[in-house]
């Protein structure tokens, strides 16, 4: 969402400088400049996993050391790029594809370094695999801390453990065993929310790189011991959001760069098909050409198949894209038309049979409650049919800061058949994890709205019970208390 708040704060402050000059939150710099951090995992393949990091200095070649024993890491992969930056970042992005992995099963892994620890993980289940699991939806997840948002949204922060204190990032770790994966659709740290904090308005292009380092090791507990799917927000767009900063945005904080150094070699092509079906197998070879990650992408995983989708840039009327709504000036990332068609080819690639659930993800949703603005009608204008033709079952999406989540509809009008066999998708809002910009207000309320949360931070949990039942639960973050439970049933 879009922040309008703090500018005449930060005007006022201007006049005064001296007081927050050096003051922006900088993590320490490691003495061993190999130490790796911002772990970020990631579902590659469907027996391939990749493993990403940050360094404080170029590594010529990244390895790592893995096995499915703690003691005894006896394979080893090592990347034959090394690692990238772009300027004004003090990271350098590090990735290794560990592939040829046994299906759902436990890896230990160690980042080669002089300084690092074993991790674990569990590798992808195969396509088709109809084994019950849990994935988990974090949408709008900013830093939590001095330069983010705090449980109680107050500015005298104690000094804790970040990610612990985070309540959805805690939450996430105090729920480890619940979940296999996890998908992220956009709005990541909040970064180019910096000038919210009057310590960092004589030092953006620092403060904006500084949030990115704290959130990113806020999130590699979870991100580096679950697979971590991302795609765009416009968080990720720009260093700011605000028009009256924008002479501040220098080289390198402009058009998605940093999420592209952080996922574009992490996150998926789409993937071969499984399927013995020919067409299905040529649609899958047009939509892996046509596939642009991290902006759009699919992944399969037991029994859903996943597409991953773009809607800030590379649709007709895109909000971020050059001359957007947004204005924010990015992209386009691949060739007129590419995504929708990568978004139709691989839609209609799909085998029920080995994947019978079908989830798209994106950041900005087409239903909401509360103010119209929010809602993205050049979203629904270039996605929506291709979700309902292709029976799609579930929307999940973001960019409003609450939970909610609305019954089977099609152009505005609820599907008659409710949650038992719709035609049409449901779709859900798990934009409520928490950022600095707080939580959004239910507004009005269509009636086709079957729940929406917003007095505490909250995520979403999709539960694939079987070929026919998905359970999607809303989680109360600091409490684990579930706000709102609900089974889409499918013959499929
Ligand atoms: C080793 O890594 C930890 C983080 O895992 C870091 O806090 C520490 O500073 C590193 N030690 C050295 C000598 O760089
Ligand atoms: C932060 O987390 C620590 C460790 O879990 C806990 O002891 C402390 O009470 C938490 N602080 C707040 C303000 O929630
Ligand atoms: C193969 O896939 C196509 C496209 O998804 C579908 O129309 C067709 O019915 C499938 N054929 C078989 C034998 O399943
Ligand atoms: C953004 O990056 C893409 C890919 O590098 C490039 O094609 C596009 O022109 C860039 N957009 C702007 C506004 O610089």
């Amino acid at each position: 969402m879009k922040s309008t708040t703090s500018i005449s704060a930060a005007a006022v402050l201007l006049a005064a400088p001296s007081v927050y000059a050096g003051l922006i939150n900088f993590p320490p710099i490691p003495k061993d400049l190999t130490t790796p951090f911002q772990q970020r995992l990631a579902a590659y393949g469907p027996s391939s996993v990749s493993v990403g990091w940050n360094t404080y200095a170029a590594q010529s070649s990244g390895c790592v050391q893995y096995g499915t024993s703690p003691d005894n890491l006896n394979l080893k992969s090592c990347s034959t790029i090394g690692s990238t930056t772009y300027q004004s970042s003090r990271t350098y992005s590090n990735v290794v594809i560990l592939s040829g992995l046994a299906p759902a099963t436990t890896y230990y892994y160690k980042i080669v370094s002089t300084n690092s620890t074993v991790g674990h993980f569990q590798s992808p289940r195969q396509p088709g695999d109809k084994t019950p699991f849990n994935l988990d939806v974090v949408v709008d997840l900013g830093v939590y801390g001095a330069d983010g948002f705090t449980t109680s949204k107050r500015d005298d922060i104690p000094t804790i453990q970040p990610e612990l204190n985070h309540s959805t990032i805690g939450r996430l770790a105090t729920t480890v065993d619940d979940y296999e994966l996890v998908i992220h659709p956009g709005d990541f740290a909040y970064a180019d929310d910096w000038f919210e904090k009057p310590h960092n308005l004589l030092d953006g292009k620092d403060a904006y790189q500084a949030i990115l380092e704290q959130f990113y090791d806020q999130l590699a507990p979870i991100a580096g011991r679950k697979l971590y799917m991302a795609s765009p927000g416009n968080h990720e767009a720009d260093c700011t959001e605000v028009p009256f900063t924008s002479g501040l945005c220098p080289e390198g904080q402009k058009n998605f760069t940093d999420f592209l150094h952080r996922f574009g070699q992490t996150m998926p092509k789409a993937y071969t098909s499984s399927s013995t079906n020919a067409t299905a197998q040529s649609l899958a070879a047009k939509a892996k050409s046509l596939s642009n990650p991290p902006f759009w992408y699919s992944f399969e995983y037991g029994m859903v198949h996943i597409a991953m989708i773009d809607t800030e840039t590379d649709f007709p009327n895109a909000p971020d894209g050059q001359d957007g709504s947004a204005g924010l000036d990015g992209g386009p990332f691949g060739a007129t038309h590419q995504q929708l068609d990568f978004l139709a080819a691989d839609l209609a690639s799909v085998d029920r049979s080995v994947t019978p659930w079908v989830i798209v993800a994106g950041h900005r949703p087409w239903y909401t409650t509360g103010d119209s603005s929010s809602a993205c009608s050049s979203c629904q204008d270039a996605f929506e049919d291709l979700l309902y033709t292709y029976g799609v079952d579930v929307g999940v999406f973001g960019h409003v800061h609450n939970s909610q989540r609305f019954l089977p509809v099609y152009k505005g009008t609820a599907d008659p058949n409710g949650m038992t066999d719709p035609k049409a998708p449901m779709y859900i809002i798990a934009g409520g994890t928490g950022n600095i910009e707080g939580l959004s207000s239910v507004g009005s309320v269509p009636s086709y709205n079957a729940f929406v949360y917003a007095d505490d931070y909250s995520y979403s949990t999709m539960k694939f019970l079987d070929e026919h039942n998905l359970q999607i639960d809303f989680i109360r973050s600091s409490t684990g208390e579930i706000l709102d439970s609900s089974i889409l049933y499918k013959s499929h």
